[in-house]
């Protein structure tokens, strides 16, 4: 028996969202000050419109129409169908009462349930000198048998503090590596003749980044997919800024990297998937890439500050691109993971 219930939240109990909310903002608050803040539009869009590819289920648990901890649940259904992701937060003022292990055995029981084998979360890490984040996640996951499955590092780069002067020197040196390749820069939708290579590069990201002993499998992504994504992208009001480098004698898209930007996101952004084709690594494309959503971001949104990237800490090319275009370390971000 435990002193509370654990319910699905219904977006339309207004009273429960609201509690549902403040308990999320008073974790971010405790939790994990100086990294990228809780947006709350995103949060209340993301509530009724999840991505095209996976479930979403969200939980909380609750006492007296008051939301002590909350777990958000996501089950992928095109692909990777073995596993489900998990976040989960309980209230400053409830830990140490059984209430996260009373959600984290929710999460293992549903799990169960829909035949996924493996249960996996990132949990922030600090690190010394960084953002003074709790350590509090990464004990409880391992306390309860989970283990560091990818082990990440979550960067950020202050637009303001980029010296624009070493960017036009690396740009210039870039493309002198770069020759037979052409730059193609868009928002929302791939144009159609990019859609395909936009696709089997997002897909490859699936296989391509160091995973570590996460088991994450190949992704079935299409135009399809990429289209039915770009619509809920455009439904929750989010810029999507892409840039594509072509193989011109070849046509092929031989790399893409996008950012992400919010509704109501003024100073925070994401960097999400950067990629360069196998076949056409070794021309600075990566730099070329990142350089030039750096400035498309400057472009569409003039006062944006920060850009938040995250990576395997092996990933010492991806890293190297990434601290030469302004990124700095900010804290850890690792996978842990339990396997049935
Ligand atoms: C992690 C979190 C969900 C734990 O919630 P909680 O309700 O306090 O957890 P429980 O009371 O069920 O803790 C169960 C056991 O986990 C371990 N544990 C929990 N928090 C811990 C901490 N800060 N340090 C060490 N062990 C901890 C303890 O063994 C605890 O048992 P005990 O209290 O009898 O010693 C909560 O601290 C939180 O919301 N953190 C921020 C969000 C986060 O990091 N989420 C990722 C979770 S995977």
């Amino acid at each position: 028996m435990t002193y509370f219930d654990i319910v699905r939240v219904d977006p339309n109990d207004h009273a429960l969202v609201q509690s549902w909310f403040a308990a999320r903002e008073a974790v971010a608050t405790r939790d994990w000050p100086g990294t990228r803040p809780l947006n709350p539009v995103y949060t209340w869009a993301a509530l009724v419109l999840a991505s095209s590819d996976v479930r979403r289920e969200r939980w909380a648990a609750v006492r007296d129409g008051r939301v002590l901890g909350h777990l958000d649940l996501s089950l992928p259904f095109l692909d990777n169908t073995h596993l489900m992701n998990l976040e989960l937060g309980v209230h400053p003022d409830e830990r140490r009462r059984g209430v996260g292990s009373a959600l984290l055995r929710h999460a293992e029981q549903r799990a169960a349930e829909e035949g996924r084998t493996s249960v996996s979360s990132w949990v922030p890490v600090p690190i010394e000198g960084g953002a003074p984040i709790s350590p509090d996640g990464s004990h409880f996951a391992v306390h309860h048998g989970y283990r560091t499955s990818l082990e990440g590092a979550t960067r950020v780069c202050d637009l303001d503090a980029v010296d624009d002067t070493e960017l036009e020197r690396l740009w210039d040196a870039a493309w002198e590596r770069a020759e037979g390749f052409e730059l193609i820069t868009f928002t929302g939708a791939p144009p159609p003749e990019l859609l395909d290579g936009v696709a089997h590069l997002h897909a490859r990201m699936y296989t391509d980044m160091p995973l570590g002993d996460w088991d994450l499998q190949e992704a079935a992504v299409d135009g399809e997919r990429i289209l039915k994504e770009a619509r809920v992208r455009r439904l929750r009001g989010e810029l999507h800024l892409q840039a594509v480098v072509r193989h011109k004698e070849s046509g092929a898209i031989a790399g893409l990297t996008e950012v992400i930007v919010e509704a109501g996101g003024e100073e925070h952004c994401i960097q999400g998937d950067t990629i360069v084709d196998p076949r056409f690594r070794g021309h600075r494309l990566g730099t070329i890439l990142k350089i030039a959503n750096q400035r498309a971001i400057r472009q569409w949104r003039p006062k944006m500050r920060y850009v938040w990237t995250g990576n395997a800490t092996s990933n010492s090319h991806m890293i190297a691109i990434n601290e030469a275009v302004g990124y700095r370390l900010v804290h850890h971000e690792n996978v842990y993971q339990k396997k049935r």
